[in-house]
């Protein structure tokens, strides 16, 4: 919105990016993840860091011809093959068509100390030939802590993590690697993994006020500029959205005409024609001042011009607002028999805020006219 996209294909001065096809992030970071260098994904617990690894790989494989490779160091193949489902994913299907090579490398200490020292050889053959198998572009490993988990020696586990970070990007894979971050707060357990990332994004997944909210920030982006704020983000059937609304602009157009808020009395006293269109209008008051009643005053004529009108309650259910506008002389029944008023009525979780007022297509269906 606003900014225009970087397809990935910039000038040879600028970074080359890969579009991630995860909605809202590629206008953040201006046109996706640095092309053929590692990012880092630093979340806790159930932030989302896998699915965000998953959805990069699908949305690369199917949307932008890039196949890709998922080692897995935690889940197995049918747990990520699930887990991908709930996001609308069918993880077998790629895997059958040779877009996305799923692997699932089990780390122990007796498997990798064969030698007496941790050598990551093994892995990056493993990598390699997953690769090659598929023609992967993108890669995926997933948690960077699992695979490191059996190194006690810091001194090595620091060379290692070094080494893994140089050979991606020397072979030019545009790679997600998950991190946990852990209950101190620092982005990583071995605090190495974001200084040798290109990119680092934090995942979190909040609750204050008994409101879960979760949250996306690009700490840092060698080589370009991106957003900084922390984005709302949400995970439903569909993946991962994130809401960049610093993108927004304010470059909004300001039509002239005006509409009638549906009171007389009211429009009067706006110049005597009412609202602008497209404007935001606040109707403020304390308990019972009548806030929900104007607000229905304004339905009520949106839909007698026969225009359709989406009324999102937060606090009412949509037949508890049908009876109560009914004593001020409004039916809003008829409106939604008609097709023209569509009631969405939820609690209050930041979640559903998000998808009800941010996503009107992702909504459930109309609800069904109120009985009497
Ligand atoms: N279809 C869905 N709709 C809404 N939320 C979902 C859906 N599928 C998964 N989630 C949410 O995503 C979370 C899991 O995300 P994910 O597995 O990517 O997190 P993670 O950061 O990898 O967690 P872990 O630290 O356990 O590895 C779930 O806890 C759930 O809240
Ligand atoms: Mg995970």
């Amino acid at each position: 919105m606003g900014k225009k996209r970087n397809a990935g294909q910039p000038s040879s001065k600028t970074l080359s990016k890969a579009l991630t096809g995860i909605q809202g992030l590629d206008e953040i970071t201006l046109g996706g993840l640095p092309r053929g260098r590692p990012t880092l994904i630093s979340g806790g617990a159930g932030s989302g860091k896998t699915l965000f690894g998953l959805e990069f790989l699908v949305r690369g494989a199917t949307q932008y011809s890039e196949p890709g490779v998922f080692m897995s160091f935690e889940e197995t193949i049918p747990d990520l093959t699930k887990n991908a489902a709930s996001l609308g994913f069918d993880l077998d299907r790629l895997v059958a068509d040779k877009k996305v090579f799923l692997d699932h490398v089990h780390i122990a200490r007796n498997e990798i100390a064969e030698t007496g020292e941790y050598d990551l050889d093994g892995l990056f053959i493993r990598i390699a030939d997953a690769v090659q198998k598929v023609g992967a572009q993108r890669v995926v490993l997933d948690t960077i802590e699992s695979l490191f988990s059996e190194l006690p020696n810091p001194g090595i586990l620091r060379a290692e993590i070094r080494r893994l970070f140089g050979w991606l990007k020397q072979k030019g894979l545009t790679t997600v690697i998950t991190a946990e971050r852990d209950r101190s707060d620092r982005l990583t357990r071995h605090g190495i993994e974001e200084f040798v990332s290109d990119c680092v994004i934090l995942l979190d997944h909040r609750i204050r006020e008994e409101i879960s909210t979760r949250r996306l920030r690009i700490v840092k982006y060698r080589g370009s500029t991106h957003g900084t704020n922390e984005y709302p983000f949400l995970i439903d059937e569909h993946g991962i959205s994130v809401l960049p609304l610093s993108s927004l602009g304010l470059d909004h157009a300001a039509p002239a005409e005006r509409i009638s808020s549906g009171i007389a009395r009211l429009d009067g006293m706006l110049g005597g024609k009412g609202f602008y269109r497209g404007s935001s209008i606040l109707i403020s008051g304390t308990s019972g001042t009548g806030k929900t009643s104007v607000a229905a005053h304004f339905v009520d004529a949106a839909c007698r011009r026969g225009e359709r009108c989406l009324f999102f309650a937060f606090e009412e259910s949509l037949r508890q607002i049908v009876r109560n506008m009914r004593s001020i002389g409004l039916d809003l029944e008829q409106w939604v028999r008609k097709g023209l008023l569509q009631f969405h009525a939820a609690g209050p979780p930041m979640e559903d805020l998000n998808s009800t007022c941010y996503k009107p297509t992702r909504t459930s269906p109309a609800s069904s006219p109120v009985s009497s």
